[in-house]
């Protein structure tokens, strides 16, 4: 059970019902909440959050990948209520110190040649404008996209994503073929070695664009590895050997790193290194700011120069969401996170595939560093379950942890830490798990 911490008042079960009431009367229906009776989170420190009942958590889902340091970071903190004491907003009219020398560390660390940088509020705004930039610079609406993506909720990030659960509507301002994701399970290309497979997936991109673009593609964006999508890891090299044939075309490669950057995913600070790749253009937000608004694209300073009319995010860039991301950057590079990232996440990794080995419910334990997924099934087939997946985070709340749903069909736990999670707060996530999955139908 989780911790109970002494709480004041008397109505303690009555507290999360209440605002949940509340929830249900102002907030849209299709605003999921997790868990058949839903919290609220009202303090962090580190790795464990407490909820607005009291009770202790060890937080294995970080906001979706957006606590990427850790809860109550007294540098982090501090850089915050430094800045919030000088001045909130000045608006990109206006030079801002931190938002430069953060576009500076951020286009030195993007590898990117000649990198510029363009800030705004949220991983949606980052893909609109990557697709925005690569669409000008080609001059041609039609994009390649990856089946089992996610990419915001926007029409033009809804339009190139590959999950029809989070697609709700198909107004698109972009022409978009789909192609081969690397996702093994239940994939016609499953079967094969990596080799092959990443063979038969570069063979059928040549083809989706002989077959059904009119040749003057804009670009292809993807997820190193797919996060919504349920953490699926392509063979390393996947889209480097699709990077070849986009070049043969001039079609641009936009890298999608909302949830793959700053060194989550433990073998590199960016998810695009584990494919022999520079992008054009790369997307970031979430773990950047730790959960501030921040959001941005680095990429070749001719593609990110390339627009022709103003164009200006209001917040993008403020000096507050700069300041703390900057002390945030720091934080994580100088306590090297990401190494951080590789031994944990190995660990996680390890316990679970082994630990899960002989039970029916779980297909496939897979990710990379601090991604690491748990396909659940009904025993004995690859028929998705849900109600299984469900059932364990619940059972993981109620054992004090909170962890993350994923995959087309909502049949994916996802976990994923604050990238300063130690070995000891991951084996007993393990512990935790393995008594949940035990008790899955
Ligand atoms: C890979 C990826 N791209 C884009 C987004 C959209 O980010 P946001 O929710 O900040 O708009 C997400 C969000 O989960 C994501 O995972």
């Amino acid at each position: 059970m989780p911790d109970q911490v002494p709480n004041p008042s008397d109505g303690v079960t009555s507290a999360h019902r209440d605002l949940l009431r509340r929830h249900e009367s102002v907030m849209p229906r299709w605003l999921t909440l997790y868990y058949d009776e839903p919290l609220e989170l009202v303090s962090g420190e580190g790795r464990h959050v407490v909820d607005g009942e009291g009770n202790r958590y060890l937080d294995f889902f970080g906001g979706i990948l957006t606590t990427s340091t850790g809860h109550n970071i007294p540098e982090v903190v501090e850089a915050i209520r430094e800045q919030a004491g000088r001045m909130l907003h000045s608006s990109t009219l206006y030079l801002i110190r931190p938002m430069i020398e953060l576009a500076e560390r951020i286009a030195q660390l993007s590898t990117i040649p000649d990198a510029k940088v363009f800030f705004v509020n949220s991983g949606t705004e980052a893909v609109e404008t990557a697709l925005m930039l690569s669409c000008t610079a080609r001059s041609s609406n039609q994009v390649l996209a990856v089946r089992h993506s996610y990419h915001g909720r926007s029409y033009g990030t809804m339009s190139v994503t590959g999950n029809r659960a989070w697609s709700a509507s198909s107004l698109s301002p972009f022409v978009v073929s789909y192609v081969q994701s690397g996702y093994r399970l239940r994939s016609p290309f499953g079967p094969l070695s990596d080799r092959e497979l990443t063979r038969a997936c570069v063979r059928d991109l040549r083809e989706v664009i002989e077959t059904t673009t009119a040749g003057d593609v804009a670009c292809m964006i993807a997820e190193p590895i797919q996060g919504v999508g349920g953490f699926v890891v392509p063979p390393d090299g996947f889209f480097g050997a699709m990077k070849e044939v986009l070049d043969e075309y001039g079609i641009l490669f936009v890298s999608d790193e909302v949830q793959t950057g700053w060194g989550r995913t433990g073998d590199h600070f960016w998810g695009f290194q584990a494919h022999d790749l520079v992008p054009d253009l790369a997307t970031f937000a979430k773990g950047l700011g730790n959960g501030l608004a921040i959001g941005g694209v680095v990429g070749r300073g001719d593609l990110v120069d390339s627009v022709r009319a103003n164009s200006i995010s209001t917040f993008g860039g403020n000096p507050l969401a700069t300041s703390g991301a900057l002390a945030n950057l720091d934080y994580l590079l100088r306590h090297d996170l990401q190494g951080n990232a590789l031994k944990v996440g190995s660990f996680l990794l390890h316990e679970l595939a082994t630990r899960t080995a002989a039970l029916g419910v779980v297909a496939e334990v897979r990710g990379r560093g601090l991604m690491v997924g748990v396909e659940l099934v009904e025993p004995g087939t690859i028929v998705p379950s849900r109600a299984a997946a469900r059932q364990v985070l619940e059972l993981c709340r109620r054992e004090g942890l909170l962890i993350g749903l994923g995959g087309l069909h909502g049949n994916v736990l996802r976990i994923a830490p604050a990238m300063s999670v130690t070995l000891e707060e991951a084996a007993e996530a393990v512990e935790i798990l393995i008594h949940a999955l035990g008790g899955a139908p």
